[in-house]
């Protein structure tokens, strides 16, 4: 596979594993090490990803039904298994999305897709880092887009448990959540996903932990917060019902007629906490 200018093919990286996981291709020897290496010692993480991804899917179709038309996906990924451009324009076709990520393989992968498929006056692809909150809504502005007057839809899908560290190394991943929360126009969606070993089985405590441990030498380190501080990211935005759940129990009557079904013997084995909250 060819490498963007940039890309770390020394490191494994979040966003090309989680592509491996998900069965992709945009990935390189070094990821699929790891991710071959982590799936292994842990098979339940597969299902996990691909749960993940199918609650994307499930809450563009449950937004775009609400009359949302503007989506912004931050640490959008490499585009495996159905973007949110692709469901949101199965139910409206005057939808718009603006892709962010910060991983050049990701970025170009998206970038394809949408020539590909020749829709770039509708969407766009922005190489941009979710810690600098004002400049990149300068930046998706300048897209134009997106109205950012206008209600829309901020995706943050499994991007806050990947470490986010500020000048001083602490992680500022919370405080440019805030300030998101800030610039979002009334009416505006922000929806989270977040890996967590609060109240998952019993035996995945101590895998999720060493999971985790494994990114540490990537280059992009993870987190798993605690429920509470999951919720706490919504700040006063207003939950929608059902309120933070384990993913597939979030609207499951928004599964597309052809989505995958995946199984997990309990719903916390998903080991991914989500929200979806509107801003008053
Ligand atoms: C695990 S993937 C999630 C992909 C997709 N959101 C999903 O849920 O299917 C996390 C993504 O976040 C991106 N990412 C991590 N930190 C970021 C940052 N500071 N700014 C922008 N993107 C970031 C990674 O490059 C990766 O593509």
């Amino acid at each position: 596979m060819f490498a963007p200018e940039g890309v770390d093919l020394e490191h494994p990286n979040v966003a090309r594993v989680y592509d491996y996981y998900l069965g992709g291709k945009a990935n390189y020897a070094v990821d699929r090490v790891f991710g071959e290496k982590a799936l292994e010692r842990y098979p339940f993480v597969a299902a996990a990803a691909k749960a993940n991804r199918l609650f994307l899917h499930r809450v563009v179709r449950y937004l775009s039904k609400q009359g949302i038309r503007q989506f912004i996906d931050i640490g959008s990924g490499v585009p495996t298994m159905g973007s949110t451009h692709q469901v949101a324009d199965e139910i409206v076709d005057d939808a718009s999305v603006v892709y962010v990520d910060n991983e050049p393989v990701a970025v170009a992968h998206s970038r394809i897709l949408l020539e590909q498929e020749d829709v770039t006056d509708q969407h766009t692809v922005l190489h941009a880092d979710l810690r600098e909150p004002d400049r990149l809504w300068k930046q998706i502005e300048e897209s134009g887009v997106i109205d950012i007057e206008q209600p829309v839809a901020l995706l943050l899908l499994a991007v806050l448990h990947v470490t986010q560290p500020g000048h001083d190394g602490t992680d500022i991943g919370p405080q440019s959540v805030a300030r998101f929360r800030e610039l979002l126009p009334q009416g505006s969606y922000l929806v989270i996903t977040h890996g967590t070993a609060d109240d998952v089985p019993d035996s995945r405590k101590q895998e999720m932990a060493d999971f985790g441990k494994m990114y540490d030498k990537s280059a992009t380190p993870v987190i798993w917060r605690p429920q509470a501080e999951i919720e706490e990211l919504f700040g006063d935005y207003e939950l929608v019902d059902p309120g933070c759940t384990w993913t597939p129990l979030w609207h499951p009557e928004e599964s597309g007629e052809n989505a995958p079904v995946v199984e997990f013997d309990s719903p916390n084995d998903s080991v991914v906490w989500a929200g979806v909250a509107r801003k008053p």
